[in-house]
């Protein structure tokens, strides 16, 4: 389960969930993406009409019903989502005066654990109560930054609530990288942003990063993952990699971890 998360606004949180779930499914992953931003581009992205939908995670959150009556599918094998819309915007303040507020989120959806090989959880820019619930129902943590100045702005803010959710509700929490997006093409002058993100977090960077690309932003129009509509343009290559890097990084961390627990 992976959270994708930067409380800035635009940095590509969306656009990463919606193109990195249809790529994982591409790879014949079953996919799931849970959106939990109100604004709910994530279902929308995914093709899903909102008028349409039954539950949503709203109704998951109060309890009215159960998170796998909610999941829909899409027009990809292997991709399904829980879909979100405005009304979830309540539920910042109800969660505020209820009891176990971080973990509801985390409690309605673990029966959906066992059905998926990923799940991707798209969140608001903000740190409110929905982005603490995808945290702490999160085992790992994607933070799109934009390749642009400021870029590290307000970071320092998410990895105090990142430190706080480990210390009370999700010990198991832990970053899998930083993404680079809207990355203009390479130019032949060392980047002074890029140099500051790497001096910051090291081999916590994806190695690949997503170039800005009108096609990506179009795609957002179509309502349907950039793969659907061009498979071989620039960004369904770039979100491609993106998803074999990450099959990658879990298949050498379950190996080594089978390996620490049959030492010999
Ligand atoms: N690689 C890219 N190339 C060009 N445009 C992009 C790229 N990635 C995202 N965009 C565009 O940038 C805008 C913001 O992207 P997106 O909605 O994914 O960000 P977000 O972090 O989810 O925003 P919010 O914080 O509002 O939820 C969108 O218009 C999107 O189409
Ligand atoms: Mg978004």
């Amino acid at each position: 389960m992976i959270c994708i998360a930067s409380q800035k606004g635009g940095t590509g949180k969306t656009t990463t969930t919606v193109n990195l779930s249809a790529s994982l499914a591409l790879f014949e992953k079953r996919t799931l993406v849970i959106d939990c931003d109100p604004q709910g581009n994530a279902t929308t992205g995914l093709g899903i009409d909102k008028k349409k939908v039954q539950w949503d995670l709203y109704d998951v959150l109060l309890g009215k019903a159960p998170a796998e009556k909610a999941v829909v599918s899409t027009a990809m094998d292997y991709l399904n989502v829980l879909p979100a819309r405005f009304h979830l915007h309540q539920m910042e303040n109800r969660l505020a005066s209820t009891s176990y507020r971080e973990r509801i989120l985390r409690a309605r959806i673990h029966a959906l654990a066992a059905d998926y090989d990923f799940i991707l959880l798209d969140t608001p820019p903000s740190l409110g109560f929905l982005t603490l619930n995808a945290l702490t129902a999160a085992r790992w943590l994607i933070m799109p930054l934009q390749c642009q100045l400021y870029a590290l702005e307000g970071l320092g803010q998410l990895l105090a609530v990142v430190r706080k959710v480990r210390e009370e509700f999700n010990r198991e929490l832990k970053i899998a990288g930083v993404l680079l997006t809207m990355c203009e093409t390479k130019s032949a002058r060392p980047d002074p942003i890029m140099s500051q993100i790497s001096d910051r977090f090291q081999k916590k960077i994806f190695r690949t990063t997503i170039p800005r690309d009108s096609l990506i932003r179009d795609s957002s129009n179509f309502s349907k993952p950039l793969a659907l509509h061009d498979i071989l343009a620039r960004g369904t290559e770039a979100y491609m990699d993106l998803a074999d890097e990450l099959i990658r990084l879990f298949q050498n961390k379950s190996n080594l971890q089978k390996a620490n627990e049959n030492p010999g």
